[in-house]
């Protein structure tokens, strides 16, 4: 049996646990930054990715007003402070990012500071803007990754080594999917 009168204003959660990340924005003198847990890949070429952000949040403005942003994928051992970035925003608060621990870093090609203790960046320039609901998703060309050196495999990062966070419901995990891994050539 199915049960099917649920609200639909909860369908959202059925898409969860999602991978959190940290968007940087703003300028080194005069920076934000957000948790977020809507974002997706769009185009390997030309490289683009989506990061959905509430109109109401201050980083929506900025990026507006800016024009780029950094996607900070933070480990699991920055579970705290990737919370607190997500707890407050910098309207209230514009020291939010050094409260929670997080230093930052210039990025290479954008004003937006990358968060230096996450060791993987990718700064991106905002090329669209796509109204979808109470959500904006910022469309960013990806123009330069960053990886710390220790955690580089040829893929992309070592899972051993880097453990991301996921979140679902007031709680967060590191990658679920490590635990039940099944390799693509043992498949019929
Ligand atoms: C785990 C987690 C995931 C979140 N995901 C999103 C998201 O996908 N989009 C969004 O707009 N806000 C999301 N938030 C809320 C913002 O991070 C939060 O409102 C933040 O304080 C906004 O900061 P700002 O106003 O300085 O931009 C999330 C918060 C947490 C803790």
């Amino acid at each position: 049996m199915k049960i099917s009168n649920i609200d639909l204003k909860t369908a959202y959660r059925f898409l969860y646990p999602r991978f959190t990340i940290i968007v940087s924005s703003g300028t080194l003198s005069n920076p934000n930054a957000l948790t977020i847990a809507w974002s997706t890949p769009l185009s390997a070429d030309p490289p683009l990715l989506g990061v959905l952000i509430a109109n109401k949040r201050y980083s929506h403005e900025i990026i507006k007003e800016t024009k780029s942003f950094v996607v900070n994928i933070p480990h699991f051992n920055l579970v705290e402070e990737t919370h607190f970035v997500g707890q407050i925003s910098g309207r209230e608060d514009p020291k939010k990012i050094e409260k929670a621990g997080f230093t930052l870093e210039p990025s290479k090609k954008i004003a937006a500071p990358r968060i230096k203790e996450c060791k993987i960046n990718l700064e991106c320039k905002l090329v669209d803007t796509i109204t979808t609901g109470d959500h904006d998703m910022f469309v960013g060309e990806i123009i330069e990754i960053a990886v710390d050196s220790t955690i580089r495999d040829e893929w992309s990062y070592d899972l051993s080594k880097h453990q991301s966070i996921y979140w679902r419901q007031s709680k967060f995990s590191s990658d679920a999917y490590r635990l039940n891994v099944v390799n693509e050539e043992d498949l019929t």
